[in-house]
């Protein structure tokens, strides 16, 4: 059978899988005025279930070459995953390589969502002329396929990388896009600009670690990226290509919970600097997980805004009255 492959913009449908996830929601809240609500279709793990090769053919069973399969869904509990190791292989890998065979079975486009958790996060990456000298700390942003770096410490980032592999080996035109702390921001949000913004009406001061440097990210930012990526379609440098999709810029944690004050205009210097070591968690955080945008701008996209810029439209979003994003 010879399956026809759609090399251009896709004017097809638009298969949301993670439907009801934090940028399933965005991505839902951000369709472009161009693309016909009609033809985008989003599945929640009520629709499919992508572990199970049966549920996600009946649930694509109508896919053509002209469509593209958007999966955001995922097992996202970093800590949980730890000691939940079958589970988070069971969505972050298999699920991902079931897709990819549908993808690949009719010529449609399959865009996989991943994170910077693949990367080591090591805070050092420089290089010493001297053995007896202290390694430098990192400071130059992640590209997409840098040796010796691809190496998760998390059982989740294990499990997503995984999950990269096995939807580019089942279908090689798969586009991989790894993002990093995604926020939606609301009031009511569990996100840490949501959590930041509960925080600062219920406590006097709060501690929040400094020493992890990140791409804070608007998950509505993240979704406009993900509609012109759809838009250009999987073209050369697209159709199997791993990208970077972050807001611009860097920052620690605490940079964005200082930023979350002053934009609800609270007072910044109730917010203490602490460091990972003062709130052990059970995975492992990332001291360096800044992810380049050089991938993202060479294939042709617009880069995301800065982050701080972004925080502060996240922070003056009306919030409807039904919860439902921007
Ligand atoms: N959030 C971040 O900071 C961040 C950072 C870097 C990368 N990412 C990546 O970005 C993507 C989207 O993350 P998110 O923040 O939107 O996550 P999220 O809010 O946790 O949403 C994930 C969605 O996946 C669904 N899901 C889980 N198992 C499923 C299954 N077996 N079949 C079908 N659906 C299933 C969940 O549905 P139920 O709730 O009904 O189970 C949930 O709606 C993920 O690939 C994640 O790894 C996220």
């Amino acid at each position: 059978m010879v399956v026809m492959q759609n090399t251009s913009a896709s004017t097809g449908s638009v298969y949301l899988i993670g439907a009801a996830g934090q940028l399933g929601r965005a991505l839902i809240a951000r369709i472009p005025d161009t693309r016909e609500p009609a033809r985008v279709r989003p599945l929640t793990s009520a629709d499919i279930d992508i572990t199970d090769a049966t549920s996600v053919a009946v649930a694509l069973a109508g896919l053509t070459a002209d469509d593209v399969v958007i999966n955001t869904a995922a097992y996202t509990d970093v800590d949980a995953a730890e000691t939940d190791r079958a589970a988070a292989y069971r969505v972050n890998a298999d699920g991902p390589a079931h897709l990819a065979r549908a993808t690949a079975a009719v010529g449609a486009w399959l865009i996989h969502i991943s994170t910077d958790y693949v990367f080591s996060g090591s805070a050092l990456g420089g290089t010493s002329e001297r053995p007896d000298e202290e390694p430098e700390p990192r400071t130059t942003p992640y590209e997409p396929d840098e040796s010796g770096a691809v190496v998760p410490a998390t059982v989740y980032g294990a499990s997503k990388l995984a999950g990269e592999r096995a939807a580019l080996a089942a279908d090689g035109r798969t586009t991989v896009v790894r993002t990093a702390w995604v926020y939606t921001g609301g009031p009511d949000s569990r996100d840490f600009v949501g959590t930041m913004r509960r925080l600062e009406q219920t406590r006097e001061t709060v501690s929040v670690v400094d020493d992890q440097l990140g791409s804070p990210t608007y998950a509505l930012d993240l979704a406009d990226g993900l509609w012109e990526l759809v838009s250009i379609g999987p073209v050369r440098g697209i159709a199997g290509a791993t990208l970077h999709a972050t807001n611009g810029g860097r920052a620690t944690w605490c940079d964005v919970a200082r930023a979350v004050f002053i934009e609800v205009g609270a007072d910044a210097d109730r917010v203490h600097p602490c460091t990972t070591a003062e709130f052990p968690r059970p995975a492992p955080r990332p001291a360096f997980s800044v992810l380049s945008g050089a991938s993202w701008a060479d294939a042709g996209l617009t880069p995301l805004p800065e982050w701080s810029a972004a925080l502060h439209r996240a922070i003056a979003a009306p919030v409807a009255a039904d919860g439902s994003l921007p």
